[in-house]
C-alpha cells in the first residue's frame, strides 16, 4: 500500500476533486487517511463544505484534512537560514544579511524548499496515525520542481560537502605547518565542523524525501479530453522519467459518457492504466458528490501496490 498518493496535471483539469474523491473512497474502506493541501490557492474546503485549516480536523469518517500553509514553511525555512547564517558567519561584518534574505525570499527554489519540508513534516507527523496521505499538488509548474528538488540539491549538497572537506583539510595541513595559524575553532574536523555538519544532514534529509517518492508515493497524472492536457500529461511523464520517479496511471476526467479513450491519450499511455471519471454537468460539492465520482478502479489500483 502507497503511503503517499499524488495527483499531477495542468490546472483545472481536476487534481483537487479527484483527489478529496480518492481520499474520501480510501476512508470508507476503512483506511485512516489524511487529505493534505499544498496548493496555496486553497479550495479544498470548499469542496468538503469546510474551512480547513493549517491543523488536521475531521472531514468524515477516518478523513482528516489539512490545508498546509506555504507561506508559513517559507517564512520558517527564511528564519532557519537567517540564524544559521547568522551563527556561521558572525565574524563577517561586511554581509549584509538582511539584503541577502530579501534576495533568498525571492529566489528560485525558495517556494519548492518550503513544500519540500512541509511535506516531510506531514509525513513525519502523519505516518504513525494514518494509512494513506493524499497531497492536493499545486499546479504543474511547481509540482514538478518540488518532485525533482531532492535529486537535484542531492547533487549540490554534495559537491558542497566535498568543497568543505577540501578547506577542511588545508586547514589541518596549514595547522601542522603554523600550530598558531588563525583557523576558526572547531572547523576543522569533519565531525566537528558546523558547516559540514549541516550539509550531510540536508543530505540524508533529501535521500529520504527522495526514497520516500520513489518507494513510497503513488503518481498518477489527471488530464481531460483535450489537446492541451494531453500535452501536459506527456510531458510531466518525461519529466518523472528523468526524475527516476514511477507514474503509476492516468485518469482522464470530465469524459464525456459512454465515449472511447481518445485516441492520443490511448496511443501515448498504453503501457499505463488509464481511469476514467466521467463529466458531472452538475459539478462536484460535498461527500455526496465525491461518492458518486467513479473512482473505484483507482482506489483498487493505489490500495494493489
Ligand atoms: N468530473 C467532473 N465533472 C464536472 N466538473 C468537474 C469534474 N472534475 C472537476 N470538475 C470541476 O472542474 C473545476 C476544476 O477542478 P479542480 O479539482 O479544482 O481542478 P485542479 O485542482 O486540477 O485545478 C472545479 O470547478 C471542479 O468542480
Ligand atoms: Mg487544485
Amino acid at each position: 500500500m502507497s503511503q503517499l498518493v499524488f495527483f499531477l496535471g495542468k490546472g483545472g483539469v481536476g487534481k483537487t476533486t479527484l483527489s478529496a474523491a480518492t481520499a474520501f473512497a480510501l476512508s470508507r474502506q476503512g483506511r485512516k487517511v489524511l487529505i493534505a493541501s499544498l496548493d496555496p490557492a486553497h479550495n479544498l474546503g470548499d469542496i468538503f463544505g469546510i474551512r480547513l485549516r493549517n491543523e488536521p480536523m475531521p472531514v468524515a469518517d477516518g478523513l482528516d484534512g489539512i490545508e498546509v500553509d506555504v507561506a508559513e514553511w517559507v517564512a520558517r525555512y527564511l528564519d532557519e537560514s537567517r540564524r544559521e547564517i547568522k551563527a556561521n558567519y558572525a565574524y563577517s561584518m561586511s554581509l549584509n544579511l538582511d539584503s541577502l534574505l530579501d534576495i533568498l525570499k525571492y529566489a528560485p527554489g525558495t517556494e519548492e524548499y518550503a513544500v519540500l519540508w512541509a511535506i516531510e513534516h506531514v509525513h513525519r507527523t502523519h505516518a504513525d496515525t494514518h494509512d494513506t496521505i493524499v497531497f492536493d499538488t499545486p499546479p504543474t509548474a511547481l509540482a514538478l520542481r518540488f518532485l525533482a528538488m531532492p535529486s537535484l540539491s542531492i547533487l549540490w549538497t554534495r559537491a558542497l560537502a566535498k568543497l568543505r572537506g577540501q578547506i577542511l583539510a588545508k586547514r589541518q595541513t596549514l595547522l601542522r605547518v603554523n600550530p598558531d595559524a588563525p583557523v576558526p575553532k572547531g572547523a576543522i574536523d569533519k565531525r566537528e565542523d558546523r558547516v559540514y555538519g549541516k550539509l550531510t544532514s540536508i543530505q540524508t534529509r533529501l535521500h529520504a524525501l527522495h526514497d520516500l517518492f520513489i518507494r513510497e508515493s503513488y503518481l498518477t497524472v489527471v488530464m481531460n479530453p483535450d489537446e492541451l492536457s494531453l500535452a501536459e500529461s506527456l510531458r510531466i511523464r518525461e519529466e518523472l522519467d528523468r526524475l527516476g520517479l514511477t507514474l503509476r496511471s492516468v485518469c482522464l476526467n470530465k469524459a464525456v459518457p459512454a465515449a472511447a479513450i481518445p485516441k492520443g491519450l490511448a496511443e501515448h499511455f498504453k503501457d499505463f492504466p488509464v481511469f476514467v471519471s466521467d463529466l458531472r454537468p452538475g459539478g462536484i460539492r460535498g461527500l455526496q458528490g465525491l461518492a458518486q465520482v467513479d473512482i473505484c478502479g483507482l482506489v483498487r489500483h493505489i490500495g494493489s501496490l
